[in-house]
């Protein structure tokens, strides 16, 4: 199949561009090295560097290639930044993503994967796990544009019959994520650990999340990929980790004994975070292989190479 892959130069959509490569899939990655980096580009994958936004370069790319899946990867993903600047989040993500669906279905794009959040999507949960049946009520502009996102997905399946596959990510974790944003809390600790710096643990440490490693996520992809009909699913492991339980994972694979000091708790973090893999796993057959302290060792042994 031929595939644009929005963010293939990040964390995630370079583990996608590789497999779906490997598969033997035509891929052409879309990225503006906003948060990305051309090193991440598999090799023999066409790279375009530009943004999601630009008109002319999107429409330029749908006539040349006629692609048949988009994987939309590309996001303004910081949720700091969103509360701070709401209008550039809505545009990098709600006007982008729009931008390639309108120029897509006047080229005869049939499927999108979406990326979108398991976590900020339903904002403070009331059950645990969450199924995607779980309210969304996002507490911040980057729930909301997903969310708008999603229902845009959701006209485009309606009105014109575009496949569409919704993906609410976990906190996916991994190789290749990038350590220096303010979020990827297992890339920021593995990379101050592999250079024998101290963690700062933000809050008490107890508040939980869902990781699921890359290489997982990558699977379930593929699964969607091959499924026909249009689908809005959770893709997690349905297990809670506290920060503290993931230091202490980490500081095994690092073999330190060095202790994490603890710094202000940041305004506006859920507390509990965690999702139900369970209708993937009836709809997609797929369900999450690789165990935590499995994926933490293997991402750790990366940082420290
Ligand atoms: N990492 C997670 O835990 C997680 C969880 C839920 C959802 N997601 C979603 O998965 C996707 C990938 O996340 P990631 O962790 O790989 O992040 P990432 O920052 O590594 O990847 C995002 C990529 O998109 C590119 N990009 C950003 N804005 C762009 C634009 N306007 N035009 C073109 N390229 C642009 C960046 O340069 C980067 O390479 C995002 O949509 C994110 O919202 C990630």
């Amino acid at each position: 199949m031929r595939i644009l892959v929005t963010g293939g130069a990040g964390f995630i959509g370079s583990h996608l561009a590789e497999r779906f490569t490997g598969e033997g899939h035509g891929i052409v990655i879309l990225d503006n090295l906003s948060t990305g980096f051309e090193s991440n580009v598999p090799e023999n994958v066409n790279f375009v560097k530009g943004d999601i936004g630009d008109k002319e370069l999107v429409a330029r790319l749908f006539r040349e290639y006629h692609f048949e899946v988009l994987s939309h990867h590309a996001a303004q993903m910081n949720v700091r930044h969103s509360v701070e600047d709401p209008s550039f989040d809505a545009k990098e993500n709600i006007l982008g993503t729009l931008n390639l669906l309108q120029t897509g279905m006047e080229y005869g794009l049939k499927k999108v994967m979406f990326a979108s959040t398991g976590g900020a999507i339903y904002g403070e949960q009331t059950a645990f796990p969450a199924t995607e049946e779980h309210p969304t009520n996002p507490i911040a502009p980057y729930g909301v544009s997903k969310l708008a996102c999603e229902k845009y997905l959701n006209y485009y399946t309606v009105e014109h019959g575009l496949k569409t596959i919704v993906m609410r990510y976990a906190n996916v974790y991994g190789p290749r994520q990038n350590p220096y944003g303010e979020a990827g809390v297992v890339a920021i600790f593995s990379r101050l650990l592999a250079s024998g710096e101290q963690v700062t643990i933000n809050g008490d440490g107890k508040q939980t999340r869902d990781y699921m490693f890359v290489g997982d996520l990558v699977e379930a992809n593929l699964a969607g990929l091959d499924y026909t009909d249009s689908l809005t699913i959770n893709l997690g492991t349905g297990l809670e980790t506290d920060v503290v339980q993931l230091y202490q994972y980490l500081a095994e694979a690092a073999g330190t004994s060095l202790e994490p000091q603890f710094g202000a708790a940041k305004p506006g973090e859920q507390r509990r975070s965690v999702i139900s893999p369970e209708k993937a796993r009836r709809v997609l057959g797929w369900q999450p292989r690789i165990e935590l302290a499995e994926g933490l060792e293997k991402t750790y042994k990366s940082f420290a190479a």
